[in-house]
């Protein structure tokens, strides 16, 4: 795979599979421009990446969240490298981890504020991205947007509510409209949903048939194959890669 002459505008890129997406399409050629909220962490892997070999990188402190940072994200992405031909939304997680939440809290019991930031992170940033960059590559008349979904949203969770709400919502309704969207000007839109993944060692404990959980590379090797020359037909679809969970009885769980 040869990226050589792509931008790429990768969110929660500063740590897990955003970073890892960066680094690998960045040492494929591309440049890439790396939005996160941890500002620490962020300017010191893109820095990494720009004494690396291959693309160039950049940060933009952008919390996906504010509308106004979003197409801050996008104009200097396009400013910086004239372009955005890969859209790839990774920040997101589960309110009640991220923000930390009393275990022993319920779902009715657990202040709103936390749920509006997981369907905040989750669907309305991928959103606002698509958004953004649509108006950018339907002026180029090309462009892919990936969005990251997750087996929750076709699990549900009966306590971390706001999260598989807001994935299928990706996985589903906005991948597809965007695809229908984007038709017209040659974009394309794929959502990814991983099932476990190691950026965390808690997610070896969530079960699939294949007895492990992914290692983030494989996750980022599908991602890659789809913007490659190679998957270009590849389109409006919700691709699940979760080592067969989903298609686990429900009578395993
Ligand atoms: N790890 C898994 O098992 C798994 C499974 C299914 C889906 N996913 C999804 O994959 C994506 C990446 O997961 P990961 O495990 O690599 O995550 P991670 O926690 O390692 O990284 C998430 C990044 O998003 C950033 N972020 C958080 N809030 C933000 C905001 N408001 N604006 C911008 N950046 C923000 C964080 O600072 C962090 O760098 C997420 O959308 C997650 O829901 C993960």
């Amino acid at each position: 795979m040869d990226f050589t002459g792509k931008t790429a505008v990768a969110t929660g890129a500063a740590s897990g599979m955003g970073l890892l997406f960066s680094q690998c399409f960045a040492r494929l050629g591309g440049n890439v421009v790396m939005c996160d909220v941890n500002e620490g962490v962020l300017e010191e892997k893109v820095r990494q990446i720009k004494e690396g070999p291959g693309g160039d990188a950049v940060g933009v402190l952008c919390d996906v969240r504010d509308y106004a940072q979003v197409c801050g994200a996008r104009d200097r992405a396009v400013e910086t490298f004239g372009r955005i031909d890969v859209m790839a939304n990774f920040a997101g997680g589960t309110a009640v981890r991220m923000l930390d939440v009393d275990p022993a809290l319920e779902f009715p019991d657990i202040p709103i504020d936390v749920y509006d930031w997981g369907i905040d992170v989750n669907l309305k940033g991928q959103f606002y991205f698509a958004h953004a960059v649509m108006k950018q590559m339907r002026e180029q008349k090309s462009g892919l947007i990936i969005n990251i979904g997750s087996i929750s949203g076709m699990e549900g969770d009966g306590r971390g509510v706001d999260y598989p709400t807001a994935k299928s919502g990706v996985m589903f309704g906005l991948t597809k409209s965007l695809a229908q969207y984007g038709s017209k000007y040659n974009v394309r839109c794929v959502c990814v949903s991983p099932g476990p993944v190691l950026t965390r060692a808690a997610m070896a404990n969530m079960k699939t048939l294949l007895g492990r959980a992914a290692e983030p590379q494989e996750i980022i090797d599908l991602i890659l194959f789809i913007a490659s020359e190679k998957g270009q037909f590849i389109n409006g679809e919700n691709i699940l890669i979760d080592g067969g969970r989903n298609a686990m009885g429900r009578w395993n769980y």
